[in-house]
């Protein structure tokens, strides 16, 4: 039985392996140990973990800035797909987003990501027309 909970910084190793293990994650910066425990203390209880017995079968970090609410690294074991754990991560995220007031979300869909994109879609998300993806290291 497939159990979900916070994502506790005891889970770090389990869920950086995951992300690299998939495809449609990058970890990158802002992914160190330190940089995760600094976020899940900033967004406490926010980001979950799914887990069956110790094994974490999936993963997601998410928080807000006040305003918008963000999802990142959402994935889930191969063998634990298309059984709603990943709607229920995501859900969890967004009841927890609107218990603090949140009433937007935005996430990141690589270009090449289509199983991501269809994912996102089927959970009611929508592209955002006009818009383009930016950043800077700082
Ligand atoms: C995308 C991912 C998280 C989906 O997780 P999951 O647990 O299999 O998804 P769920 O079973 O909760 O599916 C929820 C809905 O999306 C649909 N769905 C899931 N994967 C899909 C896919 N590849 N194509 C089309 N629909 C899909 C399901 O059929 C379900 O629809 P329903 O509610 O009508 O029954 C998982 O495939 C994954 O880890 N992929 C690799 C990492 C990744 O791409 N993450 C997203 C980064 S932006």
């Amino acid at each position: 039985m497939v159990t979900t909970r916070e994502f506790r910084i005891e889970d770090y190793d389990s869920a950086v392996e995951l992300w690299r293990r998939v495809e449609g994650v990058e970890v990158a910066e802002g992914d160190s140990k330190e940089e995760i425990a600094r976020y899940i203390l900033h967004n406490p209880g926010v980001s979950r973990v799914a887990e069956e017995g110790t094994k974490i079968v999936g993963a997601v970090l998410c928080g807000h800035d006040g305003r918008r609410g963000l999802i990142y690294h959402l994935a889930i074991e191969p063998e634990y797909r298309r059984q709603a754990v990943g709607k229920r991560l995501v859900e969890e995220c967004l009841n927890a987003l609107r218990e603090s007031g949140i009433k937007r979300a935005l996430l990141l869909v690589a270009k090449d990501n289509a199983s991501g994109r269809a994912f996102w879609h089927r959970c009611g998300w929508e592209d955002i027309p006009g818009a383009l993806a930016m950043g800077i290291d700082i």
